[in-house]
């Protein structure tokens, strides 16, 4: 057999490996009927429309966040989606900088859904667009808080459930960024925190199979996507050119990372502009390729 051959039978074993893979992740809107799911960053953004999906699948929820006016506001819409009488819908004011807080938002949602099924990690702080990194003393102290709110807070909060969830063989979704795969010029804490929160997860969820936990772990690879915040921050350091950026639905990528989690999917590329998924493709085989082209995209 010539060397050529050996080799597209090796890549077409690989593609048919995957496939099969993937095709055996079906999703259930049936499975998610009276699960008990907790979602962090949940008052806006993503968050809030995970939680009207997860609502209206008919699951109990508790949300958690910083602000309670808006969190009051993602209940009530909760409450009116559910087609499930018998459904719990609770919040927790909580901010993540604070680490201690994590052991209660844990309790206080095992005690109001009797248990924990979904653990959907979402919450971030999400930086200013291009503010870039110079070493100041502000950039170290922001650099301490920035990494207990977008990591360490994870970190804590999936262990503080990890029993919880081993009694209900239950799931945890990360919420990561393609900003793990591919630099992006401006956001260098954002993510270091992404690789962190990669490096962490992947592992723990090799540590779950060779324990035979039955929790599965799915990392949501998730683009520029235009909610309120992003949104904002745009228009402060762009101006009327905001509206440019092809950034995608929150709703849409909100039901992408349920259905992943939910079928328990290993990872998930949500919706994404095709520049991000031509930089995300291209920076598997040239990084310095990619580099380049990202830094065009972003600084013309
Ligand atoms: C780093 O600090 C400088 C000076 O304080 C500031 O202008 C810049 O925006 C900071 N960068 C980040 C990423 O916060």
């Amino acid at each position: 057999m010539g060397y050529g051959l050996k080799m597209s039978l090796a890549l077409s074993a690989v593609v048919i490996a995957y496939l099969l893979m993937y095709s055996g992740t079906k999703f259930d809107p049936a499975d998610v009927q009276d699960k008990k799911v907790l979602i962090t960053g949940a008052s806006s953004g993503i968050g809030k429309q995970m939680a009207c999906h997860f609502a209206k699948m008919g699951a109990n929820l508790v949300l958690t966040a910083r602000r309670e006016n808006l969190l009051k506001e993602v209940i009530e819409k909760c409450k009116k989606l559910s087609p499930n009488p018998t459904a719990s819908h609770a919040y927790i004011v909580a901010d993540m900088k604070e680490l201690e807080k994590t052991k209660e938002v844990i309790k206080f949602s095992v005690d109001s859904l009797k248990g924990l099924d979904i653990l959907v990690l979402n919450h971030a702080r999400i930086p200013k667009m291009f503010d870039m990194w110079f070493g100041s003393q502000q950039n170290l102290t922001d650099l301490a808080t920035d990494m207990d709110i977008n990591f360490r807070a994870y970190v804590h909060l999936a262990s503080h459930a990890l029993p919880h969830l081993l009694k209900s063989k239950g799931r945890i979704a990360f919420v990561s960024s393609v900003a793990e795969k591919i630099p992006i010029p401006g956001v260098a804490v954002y993510t270091a925190s992404k690789h962190a929160m990669q490096g962490f997860f992947g592992v723990l969820r090799q540590e779950m199979v060779m324990r035979n936990t039955g929790v599965s772990i799915t990392s949501c690879m998730v683009a520029g996507t235009g909610t309120e915040q992003v949104m904002e921050n745009l228009q402060e350091s762009e101006g009327e050119t905001a509206m440019d950026f092809h950034l995608a639905d929150p709703t849409v990528v909100a039901l992408e990372i349920v259905q992943a989690t939910v079928a328990r999917q290993y990872e998930v590329y949500t919706s994404s502009d095709i520049l991000t998924s031509i930089l995300v493709f291209l920076g598997k085989i040239s990084p310095e390729l990619a580099d380049q082209l990202t830094m065009k995209a972003f600084f013309g």
